[in-house]
């Protein structure tokens, strides 16, 4: 009898097992397409306590009871189809994780579906790409509590070890797991959005080598932007592809891929009311960098003026850093404040302190800001607008001149520069009495008599125009 059973040997699912196995449990494996699962058994998990099942009746004799089953499918209909295929076989009080990227609302209602079953059900987000599943990755599990103690014990030896302790904890109720690792996605489209804005501008005004950019963003890493993202993204400046001799990074053709999981950020902060616009940005700039033809088109159309470049090297360096702190700050700002609102609506009680916790490792949005945005949070746990915070509003303020020079140098060489720029805007929104929407209010009841509140007295008002 084995330990757990894992289903799905695709890139993480593999990993995933050979981990738990590294870690001393026996696991069951199966896949769909069987040859998959004999090539794993007969190469990487040679020699392992990792056990290869051909069907699913006798991968699930194989497991002790109660059982333990990670699904590591696809996410979408084949998790709906596997829990089809496994709910024969189970008793009450087996466990069922989807370790996907499941959109939070599936999670919702497989929890719902099973609840008569008596069939345990946890959602769980997983971050850290393939050497995080392998070597420790962050692990966001949600779920009822009952069925997290099943696991507790593998799930902390699996995941990345930081000095804070394991970055895994248990997440919250239903979906919160699901959820979490949705906005951890989302808030990784705002940082790699901003570090490429950021390329952009040393790449075209300052003229730095795909070399030089890379030695900017070493020198980074090693101070307050030290992440993850930043670490990736100097080792990509500098690597060389064989067969042009160029860096590899020129070769690669700018249109970005995604998966979802931002876009699905956006529409549950549009959903929520909590404004998100930096977060939205970052998944328009992947959208407008599908447009190749077209932007090729035009670019040749247009004549972009530049300015002469009259700029101070290290000041710009200077500024593009605090820029992307800034920017960085804002997005964990607007990620976490539609945590604490769908939190709050769900039921998911999720304790953002230990969320910014396990994000500390394993994951690919781990940075040194998250032990600053930490102590705020553990101070000032009713504001869930970071902005509110005394601290928050003096980092920003202390970065505000290098963001406005940046926004300004950027425009002057036609380079967009939307998160840097949504940023700076949330930023002017947020610290401005007097917003303009009082004429929106007016043009609302003028056209179709939407009412407006006053400034000088209480009530609903509506006016006749003309
Ligand atoms: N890659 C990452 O960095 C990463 C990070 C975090 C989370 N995730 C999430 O983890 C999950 C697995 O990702 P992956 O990168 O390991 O994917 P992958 O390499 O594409 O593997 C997909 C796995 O799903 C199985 N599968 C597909 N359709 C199926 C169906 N209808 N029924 C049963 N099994 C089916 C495949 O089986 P076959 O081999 O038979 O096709 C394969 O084992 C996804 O939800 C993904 O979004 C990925």
């Amino acid at each position: 009898m084995t330990d757990i059973g894992l289903i799905g040997l695709g890139v993480m699912g593999k990993n995933i097992a050979l981990n738990i196995a590294n870690k001393g449990y026996s696991v069951s494996v199966y896949n769909k397409t069987s040859q998959k699962t004999k090539n794993f058994v007969n190469n990487e998990a040679k020699g392992k306590d990792i056990h290869a099942y051909y069907d699913i009746e006798s991968f699930i004799g194989s497991l002790s009871k109660p059982r333990k089953i990670l699904l590591m499918v696809k996410a979408g209909e084949p998790v709906d189809n596997m829990i089809k295929k496994l709910l024969p076989h189970l008793d009450k009080g087996d466990l069922i994780m989807d370790g996907g990227n499941t959109y939070y609302p599936d999670t919702t209602r497989r929890i719902n579906e099973l609840k008569e079953t008596g069939i345990l059900y946890l959602g769980m987000g997983i971050s850290g790409g393939e050497s995080g599943a392998l070597n420790g990755p962050s692990l966001m599990p949600g779920g009822s509590r009952e069925a997290y103690d099943l696991v507790e014990d593998i799930l902390l030896k699996i995941a990345a070890q930081t000095e804070a302790g394991s970055c895994c904890t248990y997440i919250g109720n239903g979906s919160a797991g699901h959820f979490v690792k949705m906005l951890h996605n989302g808030i990784e489209y705002g940082m790699m959005q901003g570090i490429a804005e950021v390329y952009d501008i040393l790449r075209k005004v300052l003229k730095l080598s795909a070399k030089e950019i890379g030695d900017v963003f070493e020198k980074w890493n090693g101070g307050e932007l030290n992440s993850f993202l930043m670490e990736i993204s100097y080792k990509i400046m500098r690597h060389m592809d064989e067969e042009t001799g160029k860096p590899t990074v020129e070769i690669i053709l700018d249109k970005a891929g995604q998966k979802g999981t931002g876009k699905w950020t956006v529409q549950t902060a549009l959903d929520s009311g909590i404004p998100a616009p930096s977060l939205s940005a970052a998944v328009e700039g992947r959208i407008l960098s599908y447009f190749k033809e077209d932007r090729t088109n035009l670019s040749r159309k247009i004549i972009k003026k530049h300015v002469e470049t009259k700029y101070d090297k290290e000041k710009i360096i200077k500024d593009l850093e605090n820029s992307l702190l800034f920017s960085n700050l804002i997005l964990f700002s607007q990620g976490l404040w539609i945590m604490a609102e769908i939190s709050k609506i769900n039921d998911f009680d999720i304790n953002i302190s230990e969320v910014l916790k396990i994000w500390k490792g394993g994951c690919i949005i781990r940075a040194k800001m998250l032990d600053f945005l930490r102590e705020i949070i553990d101070e000032d746990k009713q504001n869930a607008n970071l902005l509110n915070n005394e601290k928050t509003l003096k980092f920003l303020m202390d970065k505000l001149d290098s963001v406005k020079n940046i926004t300004n140098i950027a425009k002057d060489f036609y380079i967009p520069a939307l998160v840097h720029n949504t940023a700076l805007d949330y930023f002017f929104s947020m610290v401005e009495e007097n917003l303009p929407a009082n004429l929106i209010q007016a043009q609302r009841d003028f056209f179709g008599a939407h009412t407006y509140m006053r400034i000088d007295k209480d009530g609903v008002f509506h006016t006749i125009w003309e």
